[in-house]
């Protein structure tokens, strides 16, 4: 049964999916949140849709167990690959990342004609965001890129450093040239939004669906009657390998210290 006290699932392929679950702890402070890193698996962005399908159909598993009443899934990729299934299969709500990324990017105040897309190789080669903004807005021109790159230098915590400066010139500097906004198509990107801005220059708006996730997440909460109605909440880290890793590599986007617990490999369930 979903109740005001059920947590909420957060599911990214690896750490990238704090971000997000920075930006929901900030608007649902009162809410109890579980996260979970598919670590093993990760990178999800390269990998088949029905592999990332299988693996984010374990995650929703593993939360159904948990007796969740929301589960939000942070990974674009695995947002373009599984929404769908987990909505049709999971007896809790299932809240992607992309629709809310193109709410954000075709926000009235903002000039929509040329759109530049970021991400993955599956999340750009799907097309999604394509779709999505020209049905929304048919007059808008779109451009999509993948820049695989810019997980592993995040991972690394090379936010700053000279080579991510190099290659975020070597992916952007061409490709933003004339956009309006760029969309943040990849949970890691928003950590790498200083050195993307530096690049794309000061008249692209950077779009990071994170806050537009976290306040969609807490519409969902309130027309269903199932908000928390407590002052401070918690937060629980899982992984299905690696903790240590995942501990030392989250501390990036995390200011308080927390522990993490492995769950097994998920493999058969
Ligand atoms: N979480 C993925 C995404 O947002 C990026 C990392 C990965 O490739 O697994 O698409």
């Amino acid at each position: 049964m979903k109740t005001k006290k059920s947590p909420i699932g957060v599911f990214d392929s690896g750490m990238g999916g704090l971000t997000v679950l920075n930006a929901l702890r900030k608007e649902l402070s009162g809410e109890d949140f579980i996260y979970f890193g598919d670590t093993a698996h990760l990178p999800y962005g390269s990998k088949s849709a029905d592999a990332v399908r299988k693996y984010a159909l374990r995650a929703a598993k593993f939360f159904k167990k948990k007796k969740v009443k929301l589960m939000v899934v942070a990974c674009n990729t695995a947002s373009v690959y599984a929404l769908d299934t987990l909505k049709k299969t999971m007896p809790f709500e299932v809240l992607g990342v992309i629709l809310p990324g193109v709410r954000a990017a075709l926000h009235k105040e903002t000039k929509k004609n040329s759109i530049g897309v970021i991400g993955t190789y599956g999340t750009v080669k799907s097309g999604i965001y394509r779709r999505l903004i020209l049905e929304m807005e048919p007059q808008s021109r779109v451009k999509a890129r993948a820049c695989p790159l810019f997980v592993p230098l995040v991972e690394e915590g090379w936010t700053d450093h000279e080579i991510t400066k190099q290659v975020a010139r070597l992916y952007l500097e061409d490709f933003a040239s004339g956009l309006d906004s760029l969309i943040l198509g990849c949970t890691h990107y928003p950590l790498l939004k200083g050195v993307i801005k530096n690049v794309a220059g000061p008249s692209v708006n950077i779009i990071d669906s994170a806050r537009e996730v976290a306040m969609e997440a807490s519409k969902l909460l309130n027309e269903a009657g199932t908000a928390s109605g407590k002052k401070n909440g918690s937060v629980k880290f899982y992984v299905s390998d690696a903790p240590e890793l995942f501990k030392e590599s989250a501390s990036i986007f995390l200011e308080e210290s927390f522990k993490v617990q492995q769950v097994g490999l998920l493999e058969t369930d």
